[in-house]
């Protein structure tokens, strides 16, 4: 099964060129709920296809999960894959379907993938809702992982170093700290907040972890960067909801399309 997966990413990549008129990309995104209103922010808009175009790919169920991939030209001239959407575990496709993109960004030629996405935050440097948060690592508490057999790959540093230091020349101020990922979709319960930040997580959600994994399997640099929308549950006093998550983004799209947009013309 696992051979299948990669060919159908070459596969994926081969019918993204083609529908693009397109050969090579410098580097995708993928935006996570929050984000995708900050697209618009990066660059001009050179072609949009729909996932469901691509071979292996399915349509997102969530809302806030655009569903399509922009090709954007930014004032720099990169060439950027913008996934506007993504698979994750808890739609039951399996962590493959959640690799897929990656996975075929890759198979597409880029060489560093910036992972967006929105967050819990657990401790206050990392509870300002509508700020960004740099991911320097993270613990994936999935009890899945994309790659299966022997490939007993090094993640000792998921997160690039050098990329991070790069937004820090952007934004000196942005915080950094540990992701951790759960299945979902339910939101934690407060017993597992409390678990979580004796674990020495900063920040909690349902997606990245097995994407950067991926990344890394195919030799790609990854960046990855939260939007806090709200304090873990139990550490604010209302209950959490996924419209709150989707308004933080737009609220904030400007401020991180900006932000994006300068990362990406520095990589
Ligand atoms: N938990 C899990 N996923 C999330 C959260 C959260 O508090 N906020 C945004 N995505």
């Amino acid at each position: 099964m696992t051979n299948d997966a990669y060919s159908l990413a070459g596969t994926a990549a081969a019918a993204l060129k083609a529908a693009t008129g397109l050969d090579s990309f410098d580097v995708a995104l993928v935006m996570g709920s929050g984000w995708v209103p900050a697209a618009d922010a990066l660059g001009a808009t050179v072609a949009e296809i729909p996932f469901t175009d691509l071979p292996g790919f399915a349509a997102p169920a969530v809302a806030g999960h655009g569903g399509k991939i922009r090709v954007v030209r930014t004032e720099a001239g990169r060439s950027a894959l913008v996934f506007l959407g993504r698979s994750h575990l808890y739609e039951g496709r399996g962590a493959e379907s959640v690799v897929h993109g990656v996975r075929t960004a890759a198979a597409a030629g880029v060489g560093t993938v910036v992972l967006t996405n929105a967050a819990g935050g657990l401790r206050p440097e990392t509870q300002n809702v509508g700020d960004p948060v740099l991911i320097s690592d993270h613990i994936n508490m999935t009890g899945a992982n994309p790659i299966t057999g022997t490939t007993f790959l090094d993640l000792t540093e998921v997160y690039s170093r050098r990329l991070r230091a790069l937004v820090r020349e952007v934004d000196p101020e942005i915080a950094e700290g540990v992701y951790v990922a759960f299945r979902g979709p339910t939101y934690e319960t407060p017993a597992e907040i409390r678990m979580l930040r004796t674990l020495g997580a900063d920040l909690i959600g349902m997606s990245t972890v097995l994407e950067a994994i991926a990344a890394r399997e195919a030799g790609l640099d990854v960046l990855g960067i939260s939007l806090v929308t709200n304090p873990g549950a139990g550490l604010a006093s209302e209950p959490l909801n996924h419209e709150e998550v989707l308004e933080v983004g737009r609220a904030t799209a400007a401020r991180m399309g900006v932000l994006l947009a300068k990362i990406v013309d520095r990589l």
